[in-house]
C-alpha cells in the first residue's frame, strides 16, 4: 500500500516533468486510480472522497478476482465470473500545461458502457467494450497546482452480453496526451505502401492536421523515413489539401527490406508540423513494406511467394490475469504459437489490444482484425445488438483507424457467425459496413466469417461486397467451393472445434466422437465425471472436425488460401461441452495455463521446418490395458516403437496421414520412439512409466524483469518421480513463495474445471504441471520457492531490474 502510494505521488509529479519535453506528449497514465466495485452516482463529484477505494494500477479486470459460481449471470459460457458495475477515479495535476495546449485521454479499452466525467462535467458514455475512444479534456482541465478529478463508471451488470469471457473494467491502457493547438489528428496519419506492375515499391501517407482549414498558410508538414536498421531514407515535404485538412506524401522506396512473417523488418516514419518555422507537433509510426493477393485458384501468397495461411482464432483473455492487458503474457502466447508453426491470427470476435498488433508486427504474425460478433440481431440478451443501430459506424472507423498503420494487418472482418447472413438485410448491412471500411482503407481486402455455406442461400455472400469469402466450419463444402462460389477467393475463417483437456486420454485414439453430438443436446450425453475431454485429437464439437482431417483438405487445394483454428489457446467461458463447474474451453491446441496438447506437435511437424518427434499418452495405465499410441513425426520416413527393449514394428505416414499408430497391451517400463530416414536415426524420444510424486522442477520464460507491473516471468512447476519422470496424474498442491523483490501474482494448472481463485500462490497442479506467474516489487534478485508436503522442494532465481 505504501508503495502503491509512493508511485501515485510520483505520478502528480511526472506528470509534470514531463510536461518540459518536446511538443507532444503521451503520458501514461495507469498508475495510482481508486477503484470501488458498486454504483453511487455522487462518485462522479469532483469532491466526493475516494480515501476509503482501494487503490490501484490499470489494466484492471475486477471479475477476474471473483470467485467462480453457477449463479453469475455471464453462465458458465461467460466464464462463472461476476460482471457489476464498477467506478474508478483519479486525481491529478498538469503542471506544465497552458493556453497553448490541448489535453486529451485516451482509453485503450473499457469493458463496457464506460461514461466519463471530467471535474464533474459528464464526456459521454462508450457501450462497445473492444473499442479504443478518447475525449478532449482541453476547456475542462485545471492547470498548475489545482487538482483535476477523472471519474469512469463501468457498468457490466446486464448479462449475459457475451458468448465468452469478456472481463469487467478498464482492462487496456490509458494515456494523456498533450499536444500544441496545432497538432495532428488523432489516429488522422495512414501510411502504406504498394507494388507497382513493374515492381517498384512506392510509399504513401496522408496526415491529417486539426482544425488546418483555420490555420494560417504558414503550416507545413514533413515526414521522414527509417530503414529497418534505423538509417533515413527519405526526408519529404508534404503537399498540403487544406480543404481536406490533410498533407499527401508519395515516394519510391529502392529495394525495399521486406516485412514477412519470417523477417518482419520494421521501418519508421516520423511526421512533423511546422507552424511559421516552429515545431509544433511530431508523431511517429512503424510500417512495414509487404504486398500480398489472394487468388481464385491459387490461393494466397505473401511478397510474390505462395504461402498457406496457418492461422489460429484467439479470444483476448490471458487466462489467469483474465482479460486486464499484459505484454509479456501476450509475448508468450505469441512465442509458444510461432514455435507451433503459426503464421496468422484472427481476433476472434473484436478488435484486439493495440499492443497484441504492435507484436504482431514485431514477431511476424499475419493479423484478421475483426470487428463485431454481432449486428443488430442478438446472440444474447444484452448484447452489442442494441447499441449496433447507433454505434456501428464509430466502432468500425475507430478500428480501422487505429489499426491501419499495422503491417501485421492484411484483412478486415465485418463480423462473426452474423444472424443477418440468414434474411436480406444482410445485403444491405455488410454493403454499408464494407464502404465505412473502405472509406478509410481500400489496401486491404475485407471479408466477414460465415457460418451458413450455401450461397442461395446466404444474403451475406449475396451483397458481393465482400472482396474475400470466409467461411466456417462445413469442411465438406471445401471440394466444391469453386463450383458454388465460381470466381471467389476462399479463406477458413474458422474450423476444427476440436476438444481437449491437456494429457487425458480415452481410446480408441482413431474413432472421432462429437460431444455434443447434435443440435438437440447442449452438453455431452455421457461424458467424463471430472469433466476431462480425450486429448487424441479424436472429440470434437458436432459442428466441427478434427485437426487432421481439416488440415488435410486446406492442404490439399491451392485455392483454399489458407485457416483460421478455433482455437490457439483455451480460454476463459465457452466451456462445450460441459456444464459448470467447467469454466473455461476445451478448444485450445494449447491450454489456458500455456503448455501444449498433444495435436500441437502435429500443426509443428507440418508447419515448421524444425524436426519433430511427438509422442502420446504417458505410460502409466493398467497391465494388459490397450493403449493407443500416437505419434507425430517429420522429416523422417518411418517411426519405430519399442517397448522395454522389443520392436513393436515400424510405421510409415501416407499423404493423407499425419501420425502413426499403434495399440500396445500395456507393461510398465520403457516406451522408445525413433524416427528414421534413409535407415539413419533422426530423433528418439523415451516416456517411462513414472513412479509416486518424489520432487518438484522448475522452468522459466523471461527470468529479468523490469520492475514496473507489465513485465512478468512464467515459471513451470513439474511434478516428478524420483527418477525425473513426469508424474502424469500427480494434483499434488503446491505453494509459490518470493523473497521480497517479487511477488506471485497469479497460477493456473489448465484444468478447465478447476473452481481455485488464479489470483493465488497456492494450487495444485494438474496432470503433473502448473503455471505461477511472478512480477518485480523492487530492484534486486527474487528467489522463488516451489513447496509441496512430501514433494523435494525447488528454487529458481529472478532478476528484477531498474
Ligand atoms: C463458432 C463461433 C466461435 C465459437 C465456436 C465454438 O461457431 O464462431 O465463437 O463459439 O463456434 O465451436
Amino acid at each position: 500500500m505504501k508503495y502503491l502510494l509512493q508511485l501515485s505521488i510520483c505520478l502528480l509529479l511526472m506528470v509534470g516533468a514531463a510536461a518540459q519535453q518536446g511538443p507532444r506528449r503521451a503520458i501514461d497514465f495507469n498508475k495510482g486510480w481508486r477503484f470501488c466495485l458498486g454504483d453511487a452516482a455522487s462518485s462522479k463529484e469532483p469532491a466526493f472522497n475516494d480515501k476509503t477505494w482501494r487503490l490501484l494500477d490499470l489494466p484492471h479486470d475486477w471479475s477476474i478476482e471473483g470467485r467462480f459460481d453457477s449463479t453469475h449471470p455471464a453462465g458458465n459460457a461467460g466464464g462463472a465470473l461476476p460482471g457489476g458495475t464498477g467506478w474508478y477515479r483519479k486525481t491529478f495535476t498538469l503542471e506544465n500545461v497552458t493556453a497553448e495546449n490541448n489535453v486529451r485521454i485516451e482509453f485503450d479499452g473499457v469493458y463496457r458502457d464506460a461514461e466519463v466525467w471530467i471535474n464533474g462535467h459528464y464526456l459521454g458514455k462508450w457501450p462497445y467494450g473492444y473499442t479504443s475512444f478518447d475525449y478532449d479534456l482541453t476547456p475542462y482541465i485545471h492547470t498548475g497546482a489545482k487538482k483535476n478529478v477523472i471519474a469512469v463508471k463501468v457498468n457490466n451488470s446486464r448479462q449475459p452480453n457475451s458468448r465468452w469471457y469478456t472481463g469487467s473494467g478498464i482492462y487496456r491502457d490509458t494515456r494523456l496526451v498533450i499536444t500544441k493547438k496545432t497538432a495532428f489528428e488523432h489516429w488522422g496519419t495512414f501510411v502504406y505502401t504498394t507494388e507497382g506492375y513493374d515492381g517498384q515499391i512506392t510509399f504513401h501517407a496522408t496526415s491529417n492536421v486539426l482544425n488546418l482549414a483555420t490555420r494560417k498558410p504558414g503550416v507545413k508538414v514533413t515526414c521522414t523515413l527509417f530503414d529497418p536498421s534505423g538509417k533515413q531514407v527519405a526526408a519529404l515535404g508534404g503537399t498540403p489539401d487544406a480543404q481536406a485538412g490533410s498533407f499527401r506524401f508519395k515516394t519510391a522506396l529502392k529495394d525495399p527490406a521486406l516485412w514477412s512473417v519470417a523477417t518482419p523488418a520494421l521501418y519508421k516514419a516520423v511526421f512533423k508540423i511546422f507552424d511559421s518555422e516552429q515545431l509544433t507537433d511530431e508523431w511517429e509510426t512503424a510500417f512495414g513494406v509487404r504486398y500480398f493477393s489472394f487468388d481464385a485458384q491459387k490461393g494466397f501468397s505473401l511478397n510474390g511467394i505462395p504461402m498457406k495461411i496457418q492461422g489460429v482464432c484467439m479470444h483476448h483473455d490471458l487466462g489467469a490475469l483474465g482479460a486486464a492487458f499484459n505484454r509479456s503474457a501476450a509475448r508468450r502466447q505469441l512465442r509458444i504459437l510461432k514455435e507451433m508453426g503459426v503464421n496468422a491470427i484472427r481476433t476472434a470476435h473484436n478488435s484486439p489490444d493495440p499492443q497484441f498488433l504492435d507484436l504482431c508486427d514485431e514477431m511476424g504474425f499475419l493479423v484478421m482484425d475483426e470487428s463485431f460478433d454481432m449486428w443488430a440481431k442478438k446472440k444474447n440478451k444484452y448484447d452489442y445488438y442494441n447499441d449496433f443501430p447507433e454505434w456501428h459506424r464509430r466502432d468500425l472507423e475507430h478500428m480501422v483507424k487505429r489499426d491501419r498503420n499495422h503491417p501485421s494487418v492484411f484483412m478486415w472482418s465485418i463480423g462473426n457467425e452474423i444472424r443477418e447472413q440468414f434474411d436480406s438485410t444482410g445485403i444491405t448491412l455488410a454493403k454499408e459496413l464494407v464502404n465505412i471500411v473502405k472509406a478509410l482503407d481500400t489496401t486491404r481486402p475485407v471479408t466477414c466469417a460465415l457460418s451458413e455455406n450455401r450461397p442461395d442461400k446466404n444474403f451475406i455472400y449475396q451483397s458481393k461486397a465482400l472482396d474475400v469469402i470466409g467461411l466456417n466450419y462445413h469442411i465438406e463444402a471445401y471440394e466444391d467451393f469453386p463450383k458454388n462460389y465460381p470466381g471467389e477467393k476462399f479463406i477458413a475463417t474458422e474450423n476444427v472445434s476440436g476438444l481437449a483437456t491437456r494429457g487425458y486420454y480415452d481410446g480408441p485414439a482413431d474413432s472421432l466422437r462429437l460431444w455434443p453430438s447434435g443440435s438437440k443436446f447442449k452438453y455431452v450425453e455421457k461424458g467424463n465425471p471430472d469433466y476431462t475431454v480425450s486429448a487424441y485429437d479424436n472429440v470434437a464439437a458436432y459442428w466441427g472436425s478434427t485437426h487432421e482431417q481439416t488440415w488435410r483438405i486446406i492442404k490439399k487445394h491451392d485455392y483454399l488460401s489458407g485457416l483460421f483454428v478455433w482455437s490457439g489457446f483455451d480460454f476463459l467461458g465457452e466451456p462445450v461441452p460441459y456444464p459448470y463447474p467447467a469454466r473455461s474451453s476445451y478448444y485450445g491446441i494449447v491450454d489456458l495455463a500455456g503448455f501444449p496438447k498433444d495435436v500441437y506437435y502435429m500443426y509443428q511437424s507440418e508447419w515448421t521446418d524444425q524436426p519433430v518427434l511427438h509422442m502420446a499418452p504417458h505410460w502409466n495405465w493398467k497391465n494388459g490395458q490397450a493403449v493407443d499410441v500416437k505419434v507425430y513425426y517429420n522429416q523422417a520416413d518411418e517411426a519405430e516403437l519399442f517397448l522395454n527393449g522389443h520392436s513393436l514394428g515400424k510405421r510409415k505416414k501416407n499423404d493423407t496421414s499425419f501420425h502413426v499408430l499403434w495399440r500396445v497391451p500395456f507393461e510398465p517400463g520403457a516406451l522408445k520412439v525413433v524416427s528414421r530416414k534413409n535407415g539413419k536415426t533422426v530423433l528418439e524420444r523415451t516416456v517411462h512409466t513414472a513412479g509416486l510424486p518424489a520432487k518438484i522442477a522448475l522452468e522459466i520464460e523471461n527470468p529479468v524483469l523490469q520492475q514496473h507491473r507489465e513485465d512478468l516471468a512464467f515459471v513451470t512447476i513439474r511434478v516428478l518421480d524420483r527418477d525425473g519422470n513426469l508424474v502424469p496424474g500427480a494434483s499434488n498442491e503446491v505453494q509459490v513463495t518470493s523473497s521480497a523483490a517479487a511477488a506471485v501474482i497469479a497460477m493456473d494448472n489448465g484444468y478447465q474445471a478447476d473452481l481455485a481463485s488464479f489470483q493465488t500462490s497456492r494450487r495444485k497442479v494438474y496432470n503433473g504441471l502448473g503455471l505461477a506467474i511472478i512480477k518485480g516489487l523492487r530492484t534486486g534478485m527474487a528467489t522463488i520457492t516451489v513447496t509441496a508436503p512430501g514433494l523435494e522442494p525447488a528454487t529458481i532465481q529472478i532478476r528484477v531490474k531498474e
